[in-house]
């Protein structure tokens, strides 16, 4: 890491919001931005305290904010409340009582409603059972589920009796449950016999029984019945969690929980090393999804929400639960893929269901604009009002096809960069307010104090690539890992000597102020000694009108040190060949500059992806070195990818 990231993308179109949009957004006044940002970077506590007191507390905190023991915060000290008490019970004694929290389509397509009254009683249901079963405060289950209104309602049923949630994403594999459960100390599981994916039932069960066995701890498997598939049964351990709800009473009060309470563990997988139990507490992570999805997604009680993030993702969490239901919003849960039973079914669901605000990510955006913009437009979209985008820098072609295609110009683009570590949206724009840029998350959200700065922690200049840190503590932050304090400090903490929060990515800061994410810093490359983010050089890729997704890894090499080696899948209509990897080698020279011409251009019909949609370069890195892959596989999609790109027989 000897020197700074060089930043040569450069992008100058700027959206500002449509006055349309401004005259009914829930803050588009500039100054009363300016004057709000200023206090909660100025004063914090006076900021935040105010936020706090929007949502009920079962008992008033007495301080904000404890930073004594940094890096380990707590906020909202002295505070009592509680998650499902937030997200429901404060809107059973106003007109959102009958209003629907929830309206779910099954992937065969099926409807079901809550009100929020309904899904109160449900999920009152839900914890009367898990307590009858001796499910106690404190302790940890896991959730292996598919996306469906029950795990809504079991997230929030442990909220209630204050068990910790775990939720583990539908796809992961035996002994990736096996290992999260181990971790976390589970002891108990909510599982499904099996949930819909792709026109099938994906058995969900049975792996839970594969991951448990012979092993000690678990004393329940609650399971929910959905695919219908056959499953076995281990009597003594598992109970049928649909049958026991039906009889359980629909009253269950909420658990106190201290503001420093634990509410979740969520495992997320960093380059190397075994899953991280990212922990999350209840008052500051409540505070902080409430405000952040009250303003970037600028809620209102005509909206229908729509989040399309599995919950098994921190996204989820936060954005399609405890963010929304927060603020009485209605929220659409959809259980299937967005190509089942055609590439227009999430353009059929917004028409359906009238969806006003749609939050996905850059990869499902790739991903519609191959299948081609006539899947889109034969869809009515006029619902519409915002769109956002998260996981992922997105290339400013995505952007403008977003903008044009799926928007008609007409909604505001909010590009959210956060983690889940971070628990929260750190940098966006708010829709009424900020002028957009394509591929720019723009601006740091209420009491974010980012920077980006060198290896000693000095800020760069304007435009200069460098390390994204936050400087100050903000209420929804990761307490720390799961059983692991010094690996907390050790990850996030020591880089800048304990001052700042190092978020693992690489960013610039243009003349505005806005930020630009050029991806993880473990990515970078150093072409004869230019450090280049590969975002940069994948976005010029994708702007050539041949290409639909590309991936940029270094592979070794003796003149350059590393020699830029581009994977990419191209659109229908295209042909991989020796010419077009020439072309593409020469697009990237004139749009960038000859530094970043390729050396190799190689053609794949898909990239390699963990689960949740970001591109596995440290995989292509292995293959463009013609090395055996030898790196952790667990979170990888779609293993056939991997055979295919090494040119294995399948
Ligand atoms: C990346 C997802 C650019 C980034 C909420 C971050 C982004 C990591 C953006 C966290 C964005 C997320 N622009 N990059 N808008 N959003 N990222 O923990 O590298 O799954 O550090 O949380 O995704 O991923 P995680």
């Amino acid at each position: 890491m000897g020197h700074q990231i060089e930043s040569i993308l450069r992008e100058n179109r700027s959206f500002p919001p449509s006055a349309a949009f401004r005259a009914r957004a829930r803050i588009s006044d500039p100054a009363e931005y300016e004057r709000l940002y200023r206090e909660s970077l100025e004063q914090p506590e006076v900021f935040w305290g105010r936020v706090a007191r929007e949502l009920p507390w079962l008992k008033p905190f007495e301080r904000v904010l404890d930073w004594s023991a940094k890096p380990f915060a707590k906020w909202f000290v002295g505070g009592r409340t509680n998650a499902s008490y937030v997200c429901l019970d404060q809107h059973l004694t106003t007109h959102r009582r009958d209003k629907f929290a929830l309206v779910w389509e099954g992937e065969p397509g099926e409807v079901v409603r809550y009100t929020y009254a309904e899904l109160h009683a449900a999920v009152c249901r839900y914890a009367n059972v898990l307590k009858a079963r001796g499910v106690k405060k404190g302790e940890r289950v896991a959730l292996y589920m598919p996306m469906i209104p029950e795990l809504v309602i079991a997230v929030l049923a442990c909220a209630r009796i204050g068990a910790v949630h775990s939720v583990i994403f539908g796809g992961f594999s035996a002994q990736s449950i096996r290992d999260r459960v181990e971790d976390g100390g589970c002891t108990a599981v909510i599982t499904a016999d099996g949930g819909w994916r792709r026109g099938k039932v994906l058995p969900l069960k049975p792996v839970v029984d594969e991951a448990l066995a012979g092993l000690a701890g678990v004393h329940t498997v609650f399971v929910v019945r959905r695919g219908g598939n056959l499953i076995e049964w281990k009597d003594g351990r598992d109970v049928w969690l649909d049958e026991l709800a039906a009889q359980a009473s629909p009253e269950c009060p909420p658990e106190p929980m201290d503001s420093e309470d634990t509410l979740f563990l969520l495992y997320t997988s960093g380059s190397t090393g075994k899953p991280k139990g990212i922990r999350h507490t209840t008052g500051g992570y409540l505070v902080g999804a409430y405000l952040s999805a009250r303003f970037v997604f600028d809620l209102r009680d005509d909206d229908l929400y729509w989040c399309t993030a599995d919950v098994g993702w921190v996204t989820g969490h936060s954005y399609v639960i405890y963010g929304p239901l927060a603020n009485g919003a209605s929220v659409l849960l959809y259980e299937g893929a967005p190509n089942t039973p055609h590439p227009g079914r999430f353009w059929e669901l917004v028409a359906k269901h009238k969806v006003s605000v749609l939050y996905t990510a850059p990869t499902a955006i790739r991903s519609f604009m191959r299948w081609g913009d006539e899947h889109v437009t034969r869809f009515d979209r006029s619902s519409l009002r915002l769109l956002g985008t998260v996981g992922e820098p997105i290339n400013p072609e995505a952007w403008m096809w977003y903008r044009e295609v799926v928007g008609e110009s007409r909604c505001p683009i909010v590009d959210t960069w956060w983690q889940t570590e971070t628990g929260s949206i750190q940098i966006t724009p708010l829709p009424g307010i900020t002028a957009a840029k394509p591929g720019s998350a723009t601006r740091p959200f209420f009491g974010v104090d980012a920077a980006v700065v060198d290896e000693h922690g000095n800020e760069v200049g304007v435009n200069q690539g460098g390390y994204l840190v936050l400087r100050k503590p903000w209420p929804a932050m990761l307490r720390g890992i799961h059983g692991d304090d010094a690996r907390y400090v050790e990850t996030y903490w020591s880089k800048f000597g304990g001052r700042y929060y190092f978020t693992g990515d690489g960013a610039r800061k243009d003349q505005d102020g806005c930020f630009w994410i050029m991806g993880r810093v473990d990515d970078v490359l150093n072409v004869a000694g230019h450090r280049l983010s590969t975002m940069e050089i994948e976005s010029a890729l994708v702007s050539h009108a041949a290409v639909v997704e590309a991936a940029v890894v270094g592979r070794p090499d003796e003149i350059s040190g590393e020699a830029l080696c581009a994977f990419v899948t191209i659109g229908p209509g295209h042909s991989a060949s020796p010419a077009l990897a020439e072309l593409l080698k020469e697009h990237v020279a004139k749009e960038i500059g000859k530094l970043a011409r390729p050396a190799e251009v190689r053609f794949a019909e898909a990239l390699p992806k963990t689960r949740s949609g970001k591109i596995m370069r440290r995989l292509l890195r292995d293959i463009a070195a013609g090395r055996e892959v030898r790196q952790d596989t667990s979170t990888l999609e779609d293993f056939s990818v991997l055979a295919r790109l090494r040119g294995d027989e399948e």
